[in-house]
This record gives structure tokens, sequence and C-alpha cells, in this order.
């Protein structure tokens, strides 16, 4: 047996397609910053079996996010980790020394308003994942669904991917559109796109942890 099983990320390997170490149920790590809406909308799929994972940490860079509280509502573990005024290195090394507490294999970005570094992303390859509402490449960033209003776009929507080390440039998992309507203003097509989000988030996830896939180029291909 490889030394490294039964440790944090021992079912995180580079290989590409390769599934949980346990398939019956991945251990997931949520990371936010903010409402928790996609964390609600994970934990209540994992809950209902359509997610073969449980998430076993919610971690917030924010201490007053209201996801934090959700989670502990429903019996998950969540912590604070404040990243304000230290270093992002060491703010990193806490939230990664939490997750290995926990023994998260995955890691789910659910509105973390923090860019991960290498050394993050490489403890856990291809597996993270981001979703962020907009049909990605197009309107990557913050306010991504006021950028998409703005441009005129008349079909916005969301993205799950991978996440590299840039922003928003990660391999596409799954895209869902939403129809731009005339009278929509930047609030209404938040609200439509956080609708889809919340069944995106979910379905992204199942497949990762249920179909084999790997990566060509760019592409995140089912087998
Ligand atoms: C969502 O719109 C997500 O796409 C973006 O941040 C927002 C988080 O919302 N990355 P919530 O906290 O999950 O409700």
């Amino acid at each position: 047996m490889p030394e490294d099983v039964g440790r944090p990320g021992a079912s995180v390997r580079p290989e590409p397609g390769a599934r949980s170490s346990d398939p019956g149920r991945a251990r997931i790590a949520v990371l936010l910053s903010g409402r928790g809406s996609n964390f609600v909308a994970l934990a209540g799929a994992c809950a209902r079996g359509e997610v073969p994972g449980e998430i076993v940490l919610v971690v917030s860079n924010r201490a007053d996010a209201p996801g934090l509280e959700r989670a502990r509502e429903r019996g998950i573990a969540a912590v604070a980790i404040p990243g304000k005024g230290i270093p992002r290195e060491e703010h990193e090394a806490r939230v990664v020394a939490a997750l290995e507490e926990a023994r998260a294999e995955w890691v789910c970005l659910a509105g973390y308003m923090r860019l991960l570094s290498q050394a993050f992303i490489d403890r856990f390859p291809r597996r993270i994942l981001n979703i962020h509402p907009a049909l990605l490449p197009s309107f990557p960033g913050l306010e991504a669904q006021h950028q998409a209003w703005e441009y005129g776009v008349k079909v916005s929507g969301c993205t799950v991917h991978l996440v590299d080390g840039g922003c928003d440039t990660g391999p596409i998992v799954l895209q869902r559109a939403v129809s731009v309507r005339e009278d929509d203003s930047p609030d209404t097509l938040a609200a439509r796109i956080l609708e889809q989000e919340h069944v995106a988030y979910p379905t992204a996830l199942r497949w990762l942890l249920t179909r084999a896939w790997r990566i060509d180029g760019r592409r995140v291909v089912f087998d």
C-alpha cells in the first residue's frame, strides 16, 4: 500500500481521470467568503445522495460570512481563517492545514474571494473546482453578471471549472446558459444565473466523482 494512503490528499493523484479513493463518499471542503448559497446547493445534493460525497469542512476567509452559519446549522464543521493583514503564504498555509486535518480530498470554491497560489493548487492537483457566474472565457473576474449585462450579450450563464493558476482560466467541466431578457437588470440576470449555478455545481461534481474523465489540452473529456 502506498505510504500516503489515509493521509490528507491521498486520493489526490496526478493522473488524469483518477477517481476519489473512496468512490462511495469523497471528502469535500468548501471555501467561501459570503452568503454560501452554492455551498447549500452542494450540501443538499450530498445529503440527498445525488453527489457521492460528504462536505467535511467549510472555510471562510471572512469571519462574518453567512455561509459559515449555514454550514453550522447543518452540522458541518465551519471555520473562519481571516486573511486580512497576514501574508498570503501564511494564510494559505493555515487553510491547507485545516483541509489536511479534515482529510479533504476535493476543494470546492464557492464565492471564495481570494486567488490561490500555485503551491496551494499543487496540493490538490485536478481536485479544486470553482463556479463562475458567466460563460467563460467571457467575463472573468469580479461582477461577471454585471459585465455581461453591460456588454449587451443575449446569452450568459455559469461555468464550473477546474482551478489553475489564473483567474477563472482553468479547464471547463460544465456550463449552463441563461438568456438575457430585454427588461433584465444586472440583479435579475444574476438571480437567474444563480439558479443555474445551484444545478451546475452539484452536477459537475457528480460527474467528476462518478465518471471516468481526462484532460486533453484544455478540454475536460468524459469517456
Ligand atoms: C456566485 O455567483 C459564484 O458564481 C461566484 O460567487 C457567488 C457566490 O455566491 N463565484 P454564494 O456565496 O454561493 O451564494
